[in-house]
């Protein structure tokens, strides 16, 4: 049994600690919204936030989350609204397919919990491992700069 603080409701999770986050998460718990795309850590789309840092919940064992805020796409935002980074995703109309999108926003999302005011360089770094088969990384730009209070760059 595992103890994780999981979008601010501590839960215990029934699982055996080298489970793949990824897969406690969405199998275990039923929070489907991470996603899994290559589960080689290669893609981006199953990213998540242990204690704020994004991590790549493919790789991550549950152990490695014993007794850690972990962060989903679900508990991104605050209760009865959006995201700065969600609401400036929906401004920009960046999704296509979607399936890459809840990687891509908890990317974003923590860089700019650590970074408010990103330049392009910065952006292509932080997102670089997010990958989208829909080719929206200029919108993806565009929205992080919107949602950082930018002008619109893209
Ligand atoms: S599913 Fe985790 S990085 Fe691709
Ligand atoms: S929106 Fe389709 S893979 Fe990114």
């Amino acid at each position: 049994m595992t103890t994780v603080e999981v979008n601010g409701q501590s839960r215990e999770i029934d699982a055996p600690g080298d489970m793949p986050l990824l897969w406690a998460l969405r199998d275990v718990l039923g929070l489907t919204g991470t996603k899994f795309g290559c589960g080689r850590g290669l893609c981006g789309a199953c990213t998540v936030h242990l204690d704020g840092a994004p991590v790549r919940a493919c790789l991550t064992p549950l152990s490695a989350a014993a007794g850690r805020k972990l962060t989903t796409i679900e508990g991104l935002a605050p209760a009865g609204g959006l995201h700065p980074v969600q609401q400036a995703w929906l401004d920009e109309g960046v999704v296509q397919c979607g399936y890459c999108q809840s990687g891509q926003i908890m990317s974003a999302a923590a860089l700019l919990a650590s970074n408010p005011k990103p330049s392009d360089a910065d952006i292509d770094n932080a997102m670089g491992g997010n990958l989208c088969r829909c080719g929206t990384y200029g919108r993806i730009r565009a929205a992080i700069h919107r949602a950082a209070g930018a002008e619109r760059s893209a």
